[in-house]
């Protein structure tokens, strides 16, 4: 297939593993993606040839890997189309979401837009701070984005959305929420955790305020994450963690802190983790985004088409145009006797599928569904539309054997 990037799946040791003594599918990367060889490396290359800290030492080992993390920076700006200046490394996206919540200085009777779709870490932050203000559902559990005019009012202090959701799956419009935050002055945070994976990212073009990214999920190493933020948004935040790396001046009678980013990055940062995730978004970029778009949209086209001929399955947001859907589809199927969770154990049991089972961290979008949790498959790179088919064909088997 033309959109097919399966030669990439060489470079993938994870995906060499088996259970039982059979080949394992990996269809979880929404929760954590596979590392590739060069990103492995990266990181063992790290460990053996540097034992040194960032922006504070002075010798030649101190100096290469300052030059390494600031290079890592620059290739997380290209991958963004950001300016280095405006990228703080974080532990992870909900590190970052968490920086802008604690910086606006958000009060109880502040309002923040969001949809009922969000993550624990796209909600709980503002939630802690301010009135969540909520889009409206469908009944079939698509954010109802065209509402956004309508619920921003005089108290909202900013819009934030999952540029994809974790559980739907589907690539928000966020242009649409940028110009109707912009039109009233508004910032707009998006949670990109998902999407950085699957759609190129241009910050300039979308003209978000601030967007967040995962390591973990993007081919790099855990503990790793990225704030984005237009440097004049940046600055207005107050302090989120106070210590070495962030200020510049310290008396007993005062204290000067850095310009952004390294204002945000205090103590030592996981400078291994910024350098193998320059490798990762690097790698990423020299297999194209738009590429990598078209073949996550066409295993997401795979997975919908077959999941609606298994009799039972309830697609989350099938009414959702197909257009819009990358390759993660949850979904909830009856099969009597187990839990999602259980359907989940099952297929890693049974025929060695990794997939998730449960709430995905979306409680919100599951009360108001009536669901008792879902089951996500996710895709990522490396995925092909065999591995599709070996999945759909065992929730074949499964609604065959169980659900006569
Ligand atoms: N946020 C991750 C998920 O969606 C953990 O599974």
């Amino acid at each position: 297939m033309a959109d097919s990037l399966e030669f990439t799946r060489k470079e993938f040791p994870f995906l060499r593993r088996e259970i039982d003594g059979r080949p394992i599918v990996y269809l979880d990367s929404a929760s954590t993606s596979p590392k590739p060889q060069c990103v492995i490396d990266t990181v063992n290359g790290v460990y053996q040839h540097t034992a040194a800290n960032v922006h504070r030492g002075i010798h030649t080992v101190a100096d290469e890997a300052t030059e390494a993390y600031e290079n890592a920076r620059r290739e997380v700006a290209k991958f963004l189309n950001a300016s280095p200046s405006e990228i703080i490394f974080t532990r992870n996206a909900t590190e970052g979401i968490n920086i802008v919540a604690n910086g606006l200085g958000l009060m109880p009777d502040d309002e923040v837009v969001l949809t009922p779709a969000e993550h624990h870490s796209n909600y709980l932050p503002w939630r802690l701070r301010a009135r969540i203000v909520p889009v409206g559902l469908s009944t079939d559990g698509f954010p109802i984005y065209a509402d956004v005019q309508k619920v921003i009012s005089l108290h909202t202090k900013i819009i934030t959305l999952a540029h994809i959701s974790n559980t739907t799956g589907i690539i928000a419009p966020v242009e649409h929420w940028v110009e109707a935050a912009h039109s009233r002055g508004l910032p707009v945070l998006i949670d990109a955790a998902q999407s950085a994976s699957h759609i190129p990212l241009d910050v300039r073009a979308l003209d978000c305020d601030f967007l967040v990214l995962s390591g973990h999920k993007l081919l790099g190493p855990s503990g790793i994450g990225v704030l984005y933020g237009k440097r004049e948004r940046l600055a207005k935040l107050s302090l989120y963690q106070t210590g070495g790396g962030m200020v510049r001046y310290h008396s007993e009678d005062r204290f000067e802190v850095q310009d952004v980013p390294q204002r945000f990055e205090a103590g030592t940062p996981n400078i291994e983790g910024a350098i193998g995730l320059g490798t990762a978004v690097k790698w990423l970029r020299s297999l194209g985004m738009e590429r990598i778009m078209a073949h996550s949209k066409s295993l997401g086209r795979q997975l919908v088409h077959g999941l609606e001929t298994i009799p039972g399955i309830h697609i989350i947001a099938a009414s959702a145009p197909l257009e819009s859907r990358i390759g993660l589809v949850t979904f909830n199927l009856k099969v009597p006797g187990f839990s999602q969770d259980a359907l989940a154990r099952l297929l890693c049991d049974r025929y060695q599928i990794l997939v998730s089972g449960g709430f995905h961290c979306a409680h919100i979008l599951h009360h108001r569904l009536g669901f008792e949790g879902t089951v996500r498959i996710s895709t990522h790179v490396f995925t092909t539309h065999e591995e599709i088919d070996k999945v759909l064909s065992a929730l074949h088997e499964l609604t065959d054997t169980y659900c006569r």
